[in-house]
């Protein structure tokens, strides 16, 4: 890969050509928070707490660093007031729905957000798709899904498919940062797997 060179936090970096700024800093051993991005998926832009401030003077501006592509002499700041209050809101929204999970709390405690500031909607998913995502482009099973639109969204295990195949898998469990999808996942076992006297789980 090409390199190219581009300025992160006033220091000068060189990074791949074709990298988004967050693979870029990465590579260059920056930390940008995220929490919808994953080495393996193909990149989706949707916490959007990846927000990072591209450019100089009047053509600054916020850009989505998962998903923006990386430029020669482009310079990228990680942190400013106006980055750092953009996070502790959007932890702050997110944190409605999760209040319990280690990461957000970690993230929260770094950006200073108040996970009291809005009114609790314990959905308890944050809806970053990484399981979802996952099980469609690196397994290829679509195990699980998405149902329903808007704020009633929320993510479900096709019975017919889970059955046969998380138990063996369950590499999703670990990427999800509330620990909503284990939880979704006992609740389906219980509610729609029986066990076969073989073991076997079924959904019979
Ligand atoms: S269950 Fe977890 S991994 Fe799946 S979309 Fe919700 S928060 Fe993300
Ligand atoms: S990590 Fe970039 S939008 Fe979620």
């Amino acid at each position: 890969m090409n390199e190219i060179r581009i300025q992160i936090d006033g220091k000068e970096v060189r990074v791949g050509e074709g990298m988004t700024v967050l693979e870029g800093a990465q590579s260059a051993g920056i930390t940008i928070p995220k929490l919808c991005h994953h080495d393996k998926l193909v990149p989706f832009g949707g916490c959007r707490l990846c927000i990072v401030e591209v450019g100089n003077g009047v053509s600054a501006k916020l850009v989505v660093s998962c998903v923006y592509p990386v430029e020669e002499n482009l310079v990228v700041r990680t942190r400013s007031e106006k980055i750092d209050r953009i996070r502790k809101t959007i932890l702050e929204l997110l944190l409605a729905h999760a209040p319990n999970s280690p990461e957000l709390q970690v993230l929260a405690r770094e950006y200073g957000a108040d996970k009291d500031r809005f009114e609790k909607e314990a959905s308890f998913c944050i809806h970053c798709g990484l399981c979802v995502r996952y099980c469609n482009e690196v397994k290829k099973l679509n195990a699980v899904g998405f149902v329903d639109r808007g704020i009633r969204k929320e993510i479900a295990f096709i019975p017919g498919i889970a059955a046969r195949e998380c138990k063996n898998c369950m590499e999703c469990f670990p990427l999800c940062p509330t620990s909503y999808l284990q939880a979704a996942f006992v609740l389906i076992e219980a509610l729609a797997f029986s066990t076969t006297s073989s073991g076997t789980a079924s959904t019979e």
